[in-house]
């Protein structure tokens, strides 16, 4: 080889090393992602960075084509993968890939009170969005439980700040150790379904800090979600999702959170508001792309408007860069992270998972003769009745709608476990619900029924009094108007007959036992004549072995309500004090809205019964087991060598029954004295414990500053005001077994 070749090759040689050497910073997984981001950001055109804070189809935002940052996938939902739809529908793609594990509701996933569930539960949903390459998991809810008729109560935790933080933070921990986003929705007060898009939430500091932000904040503060939702509705006068107080004040100010803020799908309407209002990426509006000339997706509000409104420097550069800052972050903690794991689809972990997290979370709300678990010995004939003894409950309910790669119904499950050792007979009972899609997933059902429902009725009947035990299925469907996303429930009253249907079977067979499915709290006008009733949620895959797990007795239950179960709608205080479902009114900026003022303030749920000295069907925490536990005494000490109050209250429970079984012992402050009102007692302190038979455990729970304060909206900070207080520790809000006095000082 000749000289000149030689050195050209050297050359040549050392220009590809110096490329090598030179890998840019944003693309080097070593360096600090804010680093990362920063010198992405120096590279990209203003066109660029105007494009990835808008949709550009259904579920996905554009990277940075010229800089190798691939696109960003989000996907719903809160209990399940969504299944993949047409590039601008919601209609399904049709692939054949995309089935998936359908875990249980989230008011399940609370009903378990254990936050080991709640990281099983976020590592494993995360696992099966990552594996479909989904970036952002549009889940969870933690929206609180305002009103039982909400249609997302199934989505969401329940109606207590503490327990729905506690919950919810774990379960952001789990999705994200997946290199998977959540985004917690639906940011904030937003409480109900109906006129969801118009409703204007108004509500004071209190309500805000001590209700409905601290399932937020301990999801983007304490386990560091990576973006969050803005909700549909107004919230003070103004679009949640970019509130002013909500997003720049409380979210970015107060709590310097640094994800992404993403819109409901179609909640933006104005490019200067979003702009201004600290929204950093817009979908879904007007979201099938085909309307109109050219790509519908530049019609949007972060999109031509805004690159031209920079442009034309009416917005200011700065302020487009902490957005496009914000999206990247979010993409370098996902799409770009290379350390990701690979995730799980449909495995038997997953479906173990299902079960597990099910067999926690159903609440035995009542059971007298020890008509449960089953006794086989004497049990040979069991009637089954009811339309969700059968019914696909995977599908429905709006955006959290799945296409479960399997669903055992609970007769099913029930075949499963007891086989030919008992004979079991089905009737339907009601027909309630015979749609076969649900977002264009095919349920694979034909429930249609040419019977009556007299018919019905007789059938039911009959087969009911010939039976040792009748097990009833019944409950919402996840139907419109019965647990679904944009509409709310018309009544507290069960659907299709089924008090009716409930009142016939007792009266042939007093060994009845209701198996109430639904995500929020019915009227039980038959209570007191049923024997037993549990509260059996949506499970998902694995539903009907769940719950014949429980009525066997395989499995001891062991949840706890995670809201108040109200008699009626005026032992809630959205409907007592109203002014639920809102006031119409013409607002000059934001059109025909309608106002909701929160008129119960801070006392939702069981602060507002307890206020008022209402004694609900049953109280938040409620649940039984098929062991008894008793509780000993409780006592208190100042945490030694702390500087400020800290307090350390321990009791003794015990296991009185004859089998293994666990407890969940909740710890309530009360504030004896405070120069703004306080509900009675607030939950500050929840353990559950697994406790075989005879077994003692001394449960401990730490009282700190943050379990004794509270929001003073007049000095805009929490406050613990020195005085008398109380630890109150019991089985359920309702059900106090031992209380201890304390001073602060
Ligand atoms: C829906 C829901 C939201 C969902 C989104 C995408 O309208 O409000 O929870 O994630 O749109 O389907």
């Amino acid at each position: 080889m000749n000289f000149k070749a030689i050195v050209f090759s050297c050359v040549a040689l050392w220009g590809a090393t110096a490329a090598v050497a030179q890998t840019p910073v944003y693309l080097d997984d070593s360096k600090p992602i804010d680093q990362r981001v920063e010198d992405a950001l120096s590279r990209m055109s203003l066109k660029e960075k105007i494009a990835i804070l808008h949709a550009q189809s259904k579920f996905s935002a554009p990277g940075v084509p010229s800089l190798g940052i691939p696109d960003l996938w989000t996907d719903d939902g809160p209990m399940g993968v969504r299944p993949e739809v047409l590039w601008d529908e919601w209609d399904q793609a049709g692939w054949t890939n995309d089935s998936c594990t359908a875990f249980p509701s989230l008011t399940c996933l609370a009903a378990t009170w254990n936050p080991e569930m709640a990281t099983l539960y976020g590592k494993s949903i995360g696992e099966e969005a990552r594996y479909r390459n989904k970036s952002v998991l549009l889940g969870p809810g933690v929206n609180i439980y305002r009103t039982p008729l909400n249609g997302r109560n199934f989505e969401y935790m329940g109606e207590d700040p503490y327990l729905a933080a506690q919950m919810a933070a774990d379960y952001v921990r789990g999705v994200q150790s997946n290199g998977v986003a959540v985004c917690v929705k639906h940011f904030a007060l937003n409480n109900h379904e109906s006129n969801r898009y118009t409703t204007n939430s108004i509500a004071g500091d209190r309500a805000l800090y001590e209700i409905y932000l601290p399932a937020f904040k301990a999801a983007c503060v304490d386990a560091g979600a990576w973006s969050l939702m803005g909700g549909y509705n107004l919230v003070n006068g103004q679009h949640a999702t970019y509130n002013q107080r909500l997003v720049n004040e409380i979210l970015k100010g107060e709590w310097n959170w640094d994800g992404a803020v993403i819109s409901d799908w179609g909640a933006v309407h104005d490019t200067k508001q979003a702009v201004e209002g600290g929204l950093d990426m817009e979908f879904g509006t007007g979201t099938d792309g085909l309307t109109g000339s050219g790509n519908s997706y530049d019609k949007y509000w972060l999109a031509n408007k805004y690159y031209d409104g920079v442009r034309d420097g009416i917005y200011s550069e700065e302020q487009l860069n902490d957005k496009v800052r914000r999206v990247l972050r979010l993409n370098m903690r996902t799409a770009m992270n290379r350390n990701r794991p690979w995730g799980s689809i449909n495995s038997p972990e997953h479906h173990q998972a299902c079960r597990t997290i099910g067999e926690e979370g159903v609440v035995l709300l009542k059971n007298t003769d020890k008509i449960l678990p089953i006794a086989t010995d004497k049990v040979k004939r069991i009637a089954v009745i009811g339309e969700n003894g059968i019914k696909r409950m995977t599908v429905g309910g709006g955006s959290s709608s799945l296409k479960a790669q399997y669903e055992i119904h609970p007769l099913e499950g029930l075949q499963n476990r007891f086989g030919n050792d008992v004979e079991i007979v089905y009737e339907r009972g009601y027909v309630g619900d015979t749609v076969t899609y649900y977002n264009n997933v095919w349920t694979k059902q034909d429930l249609r029924d040419p019977r009556s429902a007299e018919q019905l009725v007789a059938d039911a009947v009959n087969a009911a009094k010939d039976a040792d035990l009748v097990l009833f299925f019944g409950g919402l469907n996840k139907a419109y108007h019965q647990d679904s996303e944009g509409t709310d429930r018309e009544s507290m009253d069960l659907p299709y007959g089924q008090n009716e249907l409930i009142e016939a079977l007792v009266a042939v067979n007093p060994n009845i036992v209701v198996v109430n499915i639904s995500g929020t709290g019915v009227a039980m006008p038959w209570l007191d004549k049923v024997k037993a009733v549990i509260q059996g949620w949506y499970l998902g895959n694995e539903t009907g072995n769940t719950l014949a797990a429980i009525l066997a007795g395989d499995v001891n239950p062991s949840g706890k309500l995670p809201y108040t179960y109200y008699a009626s709608l005026d032992q809630c205080g959205a409907h007592k004090l109203g002014e639920y479902p809102g006031t119409p009114r013409h607002d000059p900026i934001e059109g025909d809205i309608i106002d909701m003022h929160y008129n119960d303030d801070i006392f939702v749920g069981y602060r507002f019964t307890e206020k008022n000295k209402i004694k609900p069907t049953f109280p938040f925490g409620h649940g039984l087991s098929y062991t008894t536990f008793e509780y000993g005494k409780a006592t208190i000490d100042r945490k030694k060598g702390t500087a400020d109050d800290v307090f350390t209250v321990t009791i003794p429970v015990t296991n009185t029954g004859d089998r293994e079984g666990s407890e969940i012992v909740q710890l309530y402050v009360s504030d004896l004295k405070s120069s703004l009102p306080r509900p009675v007692k607030e939950l500050k302190g929840f353990s559950k414990v697994r406790l075989a038979p005879g077994q003692t455990e001394n449960v401990s729970f730490e009282i700190s500053r943050d379990a004794l304060s509270y929001f003073d909206d007049k000095a805009h900070d929490w406050v613990v005001e020195p005085g008398k207080f109380e630890a109150l520790v019991g089985a359920s809000a309702g059900d106090i077994r031992s209380k201890v006095s304390f001073e602060v000082q």
